[in-house]
């Protein structure tokens, strides 16, 4: 030990001033291909086929089934820099110098090549030869039975004794990530960066003071995992076939340490950031001063903003939108929490998204997908931005009041964090941060009460479908489905409830439930099920065994390399190692063909009709409709839309064929095919092409697709709406549900112009007068065109009828506003002959009081003059008028007295002497100086409430004119 320690004091150290991000990435990259290592470039922040993740933390996430044996890797020695998100420390994040939440992490790895022995040997070398850190300052931990780590570090790498400590399954033992994986124990290497350190974290306690430990002065900087076992969703260990090696380094820790930087903030690519936040604070702040990140009072801002602002853009880039939910939500926080944070420097405009170009440029050269979704992580940070700010300030200000209110009891009630969650969009962390400083701590029982209180107001959430699996042999099942949609198999596994079981029957009586969440999954060695993947939902089917045996398939997964058959027995006995008929329900995959097919000629038409920008972000393909999201921020205008349908309808009445084509990435590459967001590529893809050279479209997939356009029938988009923002969602029908829709479309029309034509001919009767222009409004033609296309369309008419269908709707929407125009002339000419009548002086319904008329009426529920439309008609005909009006219905009786603007001058108060009036009803009112209104029970005495009205009422006159006469 002594003399290769020695060594190392003899290697020159490098200059720290020289070492940037770009140039450890490299080094990085160049050292482990020298090694022969298969270099990958970084894979989706969005873990693929792993539910159980929120995002990608670790480089090894991506290789999990290379770990378990379920997928061939595509080398048995890999190195990567991966993109990792990890949100557990959110809320340290900004307040220390080596937390954050997006970083970068340098791995290799071993899938059955190398182990334990090697891995050691490459990071001690890594760290000695190509960054020359001191070897005196590096310790290691290992796991406290690991006596083989032991040996190596110091017989064979010859580290002191004094710098090995042995610790427990806590902190030496890795994985696994997400509910199930891979896991062993690990290794850690860390650098002392001197004792200087203690003071910055004030450790009073010695113990933390060691590697292992939470302070400041030990930084760990390699993590080294030696996987040996598959941990399954009981937590039961399995030993791998093939251990494994999976070695995590932090970028931006070992920069740190490489520029003798007390902290990741002060690096090249995060002080880049700073700068730039430094500045565009500065453009948009009211006083143009620059805040510095130098200042303390700022620091944690400055570290924040940039911290989050590369987690959003890279999560943004990968298509993890802000959202009310699972990831969304993590990114939505991070949005609101930079924002809030802007304030500290005098921002209160959005600027998030004023950085994204700066994160591009630093990043765009290693991470293309920056470069090309530029635009669009802009506009959702802007919206997100916006909405978040809309109500920041009201927040801030009902903050205030809460925080008032309880400062004196140091407790903030879940309720009104709540409050602030609910109503002004506080992510429930950033109140906690919040209340923190002011020293109050959440009830968060009660937060959590209502919070469940809330979810069950709101709809269903998502269900994930994790599926338990126990350490299997098989390494692949063979898809035959792309060609034929049944074939001959042997059964290879039978699993139920996360365990390997031999046979299955039906359990007598226990009807199975669709609904059930621990299906019984049988793997076949060949199977023409599809699994659900780039949108396509998995088969439905039904796989037979040689003796009669039937289970019925309600779903089909994948699992790695494996095809899952979800579902349950129906009748006799599965057993393993039976041979089988695997047969898919033909019907229901033809029209998921359609729906995929269509969907590449929707995704490639909206790009022609919108713009570049135009991102696949989502895509569901069912049997019976396709649903399709992407970038784009506004909402797409009805002409736009329409054309957008003609142009996938003209690609299918072309008639053309659909090919799909293997070839190595680099040549789809060079093709033009588009990749869609989201997806894992192997190097040989499959490219879908439509038209003559991809006419009508060209893009990757591994989906399920019709022969020829034809096969489509025809293409109906039912809506267009926002999933979120920065993003659009267009939901649409193909063929045999084209066809339906729109039989139900027609037979629905039918019925309303019956129930139109039938009010018209009770109008006529009513109104016989009118009959010329009621008749003008009736539906003859319509009817007739609709009644000769039969009950029955067929596919080649579906193209005639849509536009039919669309001019029939507009015609019925103009017709009825002119049936709404006429029944308002008609009710207003009988309101006013009514009127009338009772003004007549034959209808001696009129009586005079003092300079006023006084009309009194009563109305059952027979009449359908409306009372207060009457009232106002009779108004309108007359002056010095009041009306005292009584009506009685089934079930109550009451009053409606109004006074026109001239009778209210002699101090009539009608709200005043309904209230009186409405006792002889049983009742209460109330209401204008000149409109009032009472309610009352039906057997009221209407006749009184209107005697004691006009009583008062001539009283009133009466002693007013006695007043005027002797004044
Ligand atoms: N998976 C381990 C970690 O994340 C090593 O890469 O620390």
């Amino acid at each position: 030990m002594q003399e290769k320690q020695k060594t190392g004091k003899q290697t020159k150290p490098t200059q720290s001033s020289l070492w940037t991000a770009d140039s450890l990435r490299k080094i990085w990259k160049d050292y482990f291909i020298a090694k022969n290592h298969h270099f990958l470039s970084s894979a989706s922040l969005l873990p693929l086929d792993d539910h159980t993740l929120l995002f990608t933390t670790a480089g090894m996430v991506p290789f999990k089934d290379y770990f378990s044996g379920r997928s061939k890797p595509p080398a048995p020695q890999v190195a990567s820099i991966q993109k990792c998100l990890r949100t557990t420390d959110l809320d340290c994040v900004g307040k220390t110098d080596r937390h954050c939440s997006f970083f970068e992490m340098l791995g290799n790895f071993s899938f059955g090549s190398y182990f334990k022995r090697e891995a050691i040997k490459y990071a001690w070398d890594f760290s000695i030869e190509c960054l020359k850190l001191d070897p005196k300052k590096i310790y290691v931990t290992i796991f406290e039975e690991d006596d083989e780590a032991e040996s190596i570090w110091k017989e064979e790498i010859g580290i002191e004794k004094s710098h090995i400590s042995r610790l427990g399954k806590t902190d030496n033992w890795w994985g696994p990530a997400g509910e199930q994986g891979p896991c062993g124990p690990c290794s850690e290497l860390y650098f002392d960066r001197g004792e200087d350190f203690c003071k910055t974290c004030n450790c009073s306690n010695k113990n933390k003071c060691a590697p292992g430990g939470d302070g400041e002065r030990f930084m760990e900087y390699w993590n080294l995992v030696f996987n040996e076992f598959y941990s399954d969703s009981q937590a039961q260990l399995q030993p791998l076939n093939h251990k494994g090696i999976d070695t995590g380094a932090g970028l931006e820790r070992i920069l740190a340490l490489l520029c003798n930087k007390p902290s990741i903030y002060e690096t090249d690519e995060f002080q880049e950031i700073i700068r730039a936040i430094e500045e565009k604070s500065k453009s948009l702040r009211q006083t143009k001063e620059l805040i510095s990140y130098k200042l303390s009072k700022t620091k944690v801002a400055f570290r924040v903003i940039s911290d989050h602002l590369r987690s959003t853009v890279f999560s943004i880039a990968d298509g993890i939108l802000p959202s009310n939910t699972g990831r969304g939500y993590v990114i939505r926080r991070m949005i609101r929490r930079s924002s809030l944070y802007a304030r500290e420097l005098e921002v209160t405009m959005p600027l998030l998204h004023q950085l994204v170009d700066v994160i591009v440029k630093i990043y765009g050269k290693n991470y293309p997908e920056l470069i090309t979704r530029k635009e669009n992580i802009k506009s959702t940070l802007l919206a997100e931005e916006n909405r978040f700010l809309e109500t920041l300030d009201f927040g801030l200000k009902k903050w205030q009041e809460l925080l008032e209110k309880y400062r004196w009891k140091q407790v903030l009630p879940g309720k009104a964090a709540f409050l602030l969650y609910d109503t002004y969009g506080f992510p429930l962390e950033l109140t906690i941060e919040l209340a923190e400083r002011e020293k109050l701590v959440l009830d968060r029982e009660e937060f959590d009460h209502e919070l469940e209180n809330q979810r069950h107001r709101s709809t269903n959430s998502a269900k994930w479908k994790d599926i338990a699996l126990p350490p299997l042999e098989i390494a692949k099942s063979i898809f035959l489905g792309y060609e034929s949609h049944q074939s001959k198999a042997k059964v290879l596994a039978i699993i139920q409830n996360g365990k390997s079981i031999k046979n299955i029957k039906p359990k007598s009586g226990n009807e199975y439930d669709e609904t059930d969440e621990n299906p019984t999954i049988v793997i076949i060695d060949q199977s023409p099920f599809y699994t659900e993947g780039g949108g396509q939902l998995g088969d439905k089917g039904q796989i037979i065994s040689e003796d009669g045996a039937i289970f019925s398939v309600t779903d089909t997964q994948k699992s790695g390399d494996l095809i899952l058959h979800l579902g349950h027995i129906n009748s006799g006995t599965m057993t393993l190692g039976t041979k089988v008929k695997a047969r898919i329900d033909s019907k229901r995959r033809d029209e998921l063909s359609k729906n995929h097919s269509a969907t590449h000629l929707l995704n490639k038409v909206l790009c022609d009709e919108l713009g570049d920008h135009v991102l696949q972000t989502g895509s569901l393909v069912a049997p019976n409709y396709l649903r399709f999201d992407f970038s784009h921020s506004e909402k797409i205008p009805h002409t736009i839309l329409s054309n957008i349908s003609k142009k996938v309808n003209v690609a299918i009445k072309a008639k053309t064929q659909v090919k799909a084509q293997v070839m190595s990435i680099a040549k789809a590459r060079e093709t033009g095919a588009k990749a869609t967001f989201g997806e894992k590529y192997g190097q040989e893809v499959r490219v879908i092409s439509i038209g003559d050279n991809g006419k009508f479209s060209l893009e990757l997939c591994g989906g399920c697709h019709v022969k020829n356009t034809a096969d489509i029938a025809f293409f109906h988009i039912l809506r267009e709406t926002s999933p979120g923002a920065g993003n659009r969602r267009i939901e649409a029908i193909t063929g045999k549900y084209a066809r339906e829709y729109f039989q139900e479309e027609l037979t629905q029309l039918q019925t309303e112009i019956k129930c139109h034509n039938n009010e018209l001919a009770e109008l006529i009767k009513n109104n016989p007068s009118k009959k010329d222009k009621i008749t003008e409004l009736e539906f003859k033609k319509v009817n007739t065109d609709i009644i000769a296309l039969g009950p029955f369309i067929k596919d080649g008419e579906l193209s005639l009828i849509s536009t039919k269908l669309e001019n029939w709707k507009e015609k019925i929407l103009n017709i009825r506003k002119k049936k709404i125009k006429l029944m308002k002339e008609i009710s207003a000419q009988i309101l006013s002959e009514a009127a009338e009548k009772y003004l007549s002086p034959k209808a001696k319904m009129l009586q005079k009081i003092g300079p006023l008329q006084i009309l009194i009426l009563t109305q059952d529920q027979q009449d359908k003059l409306e009372p207060r439309l009457l009232v106002e008609k009779i108004k309108e005909k007359s002056r010095g008028i009041v009306i005292l009006l009584g009506l009685r219905s089934a079930d109550k009786t009451s009053l409606l007295f109004s006074a026109d603007a001239t009778a209210i001058k002699y101090d009539l108060n009608m709200a005043q002497i309904i209230k009186v009036a409405a006792k002889y009803i049983d009742g209460n009112g109330g209401g204008r100086t000149d409109m009032a209104q009472a309610g009352g029970k039906k057997d009221g005495s209407l006749d009184d409430a209107l005697k004691y009205a006009e009583k008062e009422i001539r009283k009133i006159i009466e002693t007013r004119e006695e007043v005027y006469r002797k004044s």
